[in-house]
């Protein structure tokens, strides 16, 4: 049904106009109150083998919705309620910012793939935390993803991401530090450890400074060499971070397989590539993330997630949470439901009564140098 009216309408609009209008359909469902708890009691995960727990927050799925759909947090509990065990919202800057000049996003539909050139367009962190601050229908459970504002040069950049925590940490079951957007000047430079640890500190201070101590991860690009994957592994490790998300868009072009056709080949368009062009790099940065850190580290997987052989393939690697995006826009409103269904399902088969007992079980076991 969503793939006809995809290749039918869907297809035929602007990415972001199509976009807005399915932020607006979930913002009415997460203030309607008897049609969301009917979504939700159809779609949630309520499967307990299904249920884990990350950085001492219980998920009740290990698949959730990435960074980048809902920027303001304005429906996390629509979200929640069509199945994703969680929605990392954001990302958000202390800021509120128009983000870059339209269009900024581009379907690749044979690639299955979205070039995006956003900028980080957001209220701002004050607006994210009033919506963050009501009180919900349904349980959720939200990450917060902050960034730093455009016109902030690097040298204030600590102090950027240091007043949004202060907003939002408070408010998140977790926080992280996005700098690996491609679509803010610089931001991915901040990636290096000599800038990275200063600014993680700082934020760290903040996080471990609210009531529940807010757990702490940084969110990495796939474009990173190994070594530099390895470097900010390290850091983490060595800061007591809770974790890392791998990984952002990346800008490399050479994984479009597909050919798209004449007219609407947006494969030049500048920007961040996600969706199944980044399956295989995001894969192995996980890989080699688990050989690095073991289980000392929540290992969060994103980048090319299209169904259960994904999901399932990332836990096996050592990811404890799994996240996606683009797929959502090629397969629709019960993307989730069908992920979770179909894990359900396989971890029956499989005799499994707890992920734990499938997370890592094909991570090698030797130290990546
Ligand atoms: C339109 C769009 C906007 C995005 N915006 C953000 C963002 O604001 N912050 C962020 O950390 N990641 C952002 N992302 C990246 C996703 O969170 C994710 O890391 C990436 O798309 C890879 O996952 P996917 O292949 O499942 O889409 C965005 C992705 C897309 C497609």
């Amino acid at each position: 049904m969503y793939r006809f009216v995809f290749s039918q309408v869907l297809s035929r609009l602007d990415p972001e106009d199509a976009h807005h209008m399915a932020v607006r359909a979930l913002r009415v469902l997460s203030v309607t109150p008897v049609v969301r708890r009917l979504v939700h009691r159809r779609l949630a995960p309520r499967d307990p083998a299904l249920r884990v727990q990350a950085f001492g927050v219980h998920f009740s799925g290990p698949f959730g919705l990435a960074a980048g759909f809902d920027k303001d947090a304005g429906c996390v509990e629509a979200v929640s309620a069509l199945g994703f065990g969680h929605v990392e919202v954001g990302t958000i800057t202390a800021h509120a910012q128009p983000g870059n000049a339209r269009p900024r996003m581009f379907r690749l539909v044979r690639n299955r793939a979205i070039i995006n050139r956003m900028g980080f367009n957001n209220a701002g962190a004050s607006a994210a935390a009033r919506s963050l601050a009501r009180p919900r229908g349904v349980p959720a459970i939200v990450g917060v993803n902050i960034g730093k504002t455009k016109v902030v040069p690097e040298s204030g950049a600590v102090a950027d991401y240091v007043a949004s925590a202060r907003e939002l940490a408070p408010l998140a079951d977790y926080l992280v530090v996005n700098v690996s957007s491609p679509n803010t000047p610089g931001l991915r430079d901040l990636q290096a450890v000599e800038l990275l640890g200063p600014l993680l500190r700082a934020v760290k201070e903040v996080a471990d400074a609210t009531p529940k101590r807010t757990p702490l991860l940084v969110k990495i690009a796939p474009d990173l060499a190994d070594a530099d994957v390895d470097a900010v592994a390290d850091l983490a490790l060595d800061l007591g971070l809770d974790g890392i998300i791998a990984t952002n868009t990346t800008i490399g072009r050479q994984a479009l397989a597909e050919a798209e056709p004449a007219g609407r080949d947006h494969g030049h368009e500048s920007g961040g590539l996600s969706g199944r062009p980044l399956k295989a790099r995001s894969l192995e940065v996980l890989r080699r993330l688990r050989a690095r850190v073991g289980d000392r580290l929540v290992l969060v997987s994103v980048g090319g997630v299209e169904d259960v052989d994904d999901v399932w393939e990332r836990l096996l690697a050592g990811a404890t949470l799994v996240q996606g995006y683009s797929a959502l826009i090629y397969e629709g409103p019960l993307w989730a439901y069908r992920v979770n269904r179909d894990l359900s399902r396989r971890l029956r088969r499989h005799g499994v009564v707890d992920l734990r007992q499938i997370i890592g079980r094909t991570a090698s076991r030797s130290t990546a140098t």
